[in-house]
């Protein structure tokens, strides 16, 4: 087992390290940077997508997350309606045509209960079906439509790390698709975006690189009452998944959400024994969070912030510099977030690869 680990304490070390390569992966092949397209192997023509009124997204936990990161980019680079369910919640409702709606499952292993009965209902239903997943094969693979796969490689750890970056990845290169397809997407910004995502293993890789330095503001950060984490847009996607990764692998209380919900409610538990986590970047909204992270500087909490943004540096007690990637710049201040949810767990001592209670895979509803 210590050979399979690659010379990391944990599976889950291994596998946020994987992470570039992983991407690497999700792009092989699929890139046209001059053209400002893609090349997806999906059944999804300009004539099929001229028809989707709606895109809605059914998923669970990580994936879940992936989901709401992928909803502001097919709005914002696809110009199309979207809609974010868990999938436990998820209710077909489609358009006078179910054609009208292209139902997309976000699953690694394919296999998750709760997706695939969401699936299946919008399927009866009449609507179009792509499973975007890690698991050739898999059930929802093999009954959907169509499956995107995001070519992440195993994942053996039970919290999700690269697969929630190759979700992303896979999601905004759908998004590319889609948008140039429906000529929503001009050329010159779908190559920006490309360009990004090209971009995308190096700066995650950076991230990587200061690895060291998450591991010692863990240590500082590691005794305290509750972990906020808090973002716009983008960011608020990625504070969800910061929150579950702590959560899931630490054992702490920590929760996530859009940072603009702090003054309705959450800032009454802000005290100087309460960290907030923030991602300050393109695409989060830093000016706005800005003003929110003010209000709990104010009352003492500790800031750590994973930013791009010159004008936070005052107001942050850590600051983790997040280089320049446009929209996906808070997927990698997500491998901040992971790195320090990881070294929290590791200093408490906590079964990282196998937490207790949770499995890779939920089969049950
Ligand atoms: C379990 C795992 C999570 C995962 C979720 C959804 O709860 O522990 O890491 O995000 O299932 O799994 P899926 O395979 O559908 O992405």
């Amino acid at each position: 087992e210590a050979a399979e680990k690659g010379g990391y304490d944990h599976y889950m070390l291994k596998e946020i390290h994987e992470q570039p390569g992983a991407l690497r992966q999700t792009l092989s092949g699929r890139v046209d940077e001059v053209a400002g397209d893609v090349d997806l192997d999906v059944d999804l023509s300009s004539e099929v997508l001229a028809d989707v009124e709606e895109i809605q997204l059914v998923a669970c936990g990580t994936s879940y997350h992936a989901g709401l990161y992928a909803r502001r980019l097919l709005e914002e680079f696809a110009d199309v309606r979207v809609t974010v369910e868990v999938a436990s919640e998820y209710e077909f409702t489609g358009g006078r045509d179910p054609w009208e709606t292209l139902v997309v499952a976000v699953t690694q292993s394919g296999e998750t209960a709760d997706t695939l009965s969401a699936m299946r209902k919008a399927a009866k239903a009449g609507a179009r079906t792509l499973a975007v997943t890690n698991t050739v094969g898999s059930t929802a693979a093999r009954e959907a439509d169509d499956a995107l796969y995001i070519r992440a490689g195993p994942e053996i750890g039970v919290a999700a790390t690269k697969t929630f970056a190759a979700q992303v990845t896979a999601l905004s290169l759908l998004t590319v698709h889609i948008g140039r397809r429906r000529g929503a997407l001009s050329s010159e910004r779908a190559s920006n975006l490309l360009e990004n995502l090209r971009g995308l293993p190096g700066a995650v890789q950076q991230l990587l690189d200061a690895s060291e330095r998450l591991e010692a503001v863990a240590s500082e950060y590691v005794d305290e009452d509750a972990y906020f984490f808090v973002g716009r847009k983008l960011g608020a996607a990625v504070a969800l998944e910061g929150a579950l990764k702590l959560k899931e692998i630490a054992y702490v209380h920590a929760e996530g959400f859009p940072s603009g919900e702090l003054k309705h409610g959450t800032l009454a538990l802000v005290t100087e024994d309460t960290p907030v986590l923030t991602v300050l970047t393109e695409g989060a909204r830093p000016k706005e969070t800005l003003n929110n992270v003010k209000e709990v500087e104010s009352r003492g909490a500790p800031v750590i912030g994973f930013s791009s943004y010159d004008a936070a540096a005052n107001y942050l007690d850590v600051e983790i510099p997040i280089p320049d990637l446009g929209a996906l710049e808070p997927l990698v201040a997500n491998v901040g977030l992971q790195l320090f949810a990881y070294h929290v767990a590791n200093e408490l001592g906590r079964a990282i690869d196998k937490p207790r209670n949770l499995a890779k895979s939920v089969t049950v509803e």
